[in-house]
C-alpha cells in the first residue's frame, strides 16, 4: 500500500525504480463497461459534453479510481480532443469514433490551420486535470495524453476511422511533402498540448500512435516515427522529468524502432509475447501491458495466471500491468476488479506460485 506521503506507485516505476509489484492501470478504464458510466451517458449523450463539461469529465475518470483504486488515474478524453483549437472541427459518434465533416486533403488547408493555443481552445483541461490531482493526492498517478501525429493525420485526412487508410496513403505515397507539413504542424500542436497538461498537472503522459502498426517498417520510419520523435524531444526540452509513455498497436514487427521514439514506457500489445518482447528490448526499458483485453472474458484463474505470466515474463521489473489496448465494453465489472486486486498483490502471488 502506497502511504500519503509517499510517490505514488506508477509514477515511481515511470521513473525507473524497482518496486516490489508492478503498477497496476487499465486504458479505457474509464467507459462502457462500467454501469456507472452507462449511467451517466444516457444523461450526456455527447461525447464532447461527457469529455468537455468539467465535473461531468471529472466524475468519469474518478469511477473507475473509486470502484478499484487504479494506480494511475487517466483524464477522460479523446485524442481528437485537441482538433478543433487547430481549426480542425469534429463529433465523436457512438459505436463509430472521430467523425470530421471537412478532411484536410489539401495544402490550403494545411496552410490555414492554426497553432494550438490550449489555455483558450482547451478550457476545460486545466480545470479537470486540477481535480484529478486534488481528489487522488499521493494514492495514484494522474496521467495525460495525446494523439500521435500519424494517428491524428489518418482522423483528419480520411474523416473517420478506417480499415485500409487508403486516402491517407493515397497521400503519403503520391503527394509526401504535402503530408509531411500536416504531420510537422500536428507534432508541434501535440507537443504544445501535452506540456500544458503537464502544466495543469498531469504527471505521466501517454501517446496514441494506435494506426502507426498499419505502417510497413520502412513508411513507419518516414511518416510516424520522426514525428513521435519530434513531439518527444520538444516535451522533454521543456519537462525532462515527465515521463512518457508510447502506445502503438498490432507493433509487434516495430517494437526496436518503437524504442527510439524517445519514449521512456513502451505499450506492448498482445500480438507479441511479453518474454520475446523483453528479449528484443533488453532488460531496462519499461514495458506495460501485453495482456489481450479478451482475458477479461475468461474465469478467474485464467486471468490470474495470465496476469502472473505476464508479469513474470516481463522480469519482474521495469513493467506497469495494464491490458495491451482498452478494455472491451462488454467486459464483467467484477472481472475488472479482479485484475486490479491480482495485481497489487502480485507480489504475494508470485511468491506463492513460484
Ligand atoms: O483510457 C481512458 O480511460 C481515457 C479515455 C480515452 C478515450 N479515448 C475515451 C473514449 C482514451 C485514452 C482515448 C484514446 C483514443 N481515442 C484512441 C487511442 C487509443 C486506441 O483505442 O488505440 C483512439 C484511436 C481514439 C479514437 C476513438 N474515440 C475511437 C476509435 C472511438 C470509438 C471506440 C469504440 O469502441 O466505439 C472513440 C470514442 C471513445 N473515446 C469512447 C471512449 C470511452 C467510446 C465511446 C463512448 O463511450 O461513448
Amino acid at each position: 500500500m502506497t502511504g500519503s506521503t509517499q510517490v505514488p506507485y506508477l509514477l515511481r516505476a515511470a521513473r525507473g525504480e524497482t518496486l516490489d509489484r508492478p503498477p497496476v492501470w487499465m486504458m479505457r478504464q474509464a467507459g462502457r463497461y462500467m454501469k456507472a458510466y452507462r449511467d451517466l451517458r444516457e444523461k450526456y449523450p455527447s461525447f464532447r459534453d461527457r469529455s468537455e463539461i468539467p465535473e461531468v469529465a471529472i466524475e468519469i475518470s474518478l469511477q473507475p479510481w473509486k470502484a478499484f483504486r487504479p494506480d494511475g488515474v487517466i483524464l477522460f478524453s479523446d485524442i481528437v480532443t485537441p482538433l478543433p483549437g487547430l481549426g480542425i472541427d469534429m463529433d465523436i459518434a457512438e459505436g463509430k469514433g472521430p467523425i470530421i465533416a471537412d478532411p484536410i486533403r489539401t495544402e490550403a488547408q494545411i496552410n490555414a490551420l492554426r497553432p494550438l493555443e490550449p489555455e483558450a481552445s482547451l478550457p476545460f483541461i486545466k480545470p479537470i486535470l486540477q481535480a484529478l490531482r486534488a481528489e487522488v493526492g499521493n494514492q495514484s498517478t494522474v496521467l495525460g495524453f495525446v494523439g500521435a501525429p500519424w494517428t491524428l493525420a489518418a482522423y483528419a485526412v480520411e474523416g473517420k476511422g478506417s480499415k485500409t487508410y487508403s486516402i491517407i496513403k493515397h497521400m503519403a505515397f503520391s503527394n509526401p511533402v504535402v503530408l509531411h507539413q500536416l504531420l510537422s504542424k500536428l507534432a508541434d500542436a501535440i507537443a504544445v498540448y501535452a506540456r500544458y497538461q503537464i502544466d495543469c498537472g498531469a504527471q505521466v503522459v501517454q501517446m496514441f500512435d494506435s494506426w502507426a502498426g498499419h505502417l510497413s517498417p520502412q513508411d513507419y520510419d518516414t511518416f510516424a516515427l520522426p514525428y513521435q520523435q519530434q513531439v518527444f524531444r520538444q516535451i522533454k526540452a521543456t519537462h525532462p522529468d515527465t515521463p512518457l509513455i508510447l502506445l502503438v498497436s498490432e507493433s509487434a514487427g516495430l517494437l526496436e524502432r518503437m524504442a527510439q521514439s524517445g519514449a521512456d514506457i513502451l505499450t506492448i500489445d498482445w500480438t507479441v509475447d511479453m518474454a520475446d518482447a523483453r528479449a528484443r528490448l533488453g532488460k531496462d526499458i519499461i514495458v506495460q501491458g501485453n495482456l489481450d483485453p479478451g482475458v477479461l472474458f475468461g474465469s478467474k484463474e485464467f486471468i490470474r495466471d495470465r496476469i502472473l505470466d505476464t508479469i513474470r515474463k516481463a522480469g519482474n521489473r521495469k513493467h506497469i500491468l495494464n491490458l495491451g489496448h482498452g478494455i472491451l465494453p462488454n467486459t464483467p465489472e467484477e472481472n475488472a476488479a479482479f485484475f486490479f486486486e491480482i495485481g497489487k498483490q502480485a507480489d504475494q502471488l508470485l511468491a506463492v506460485h513460484a
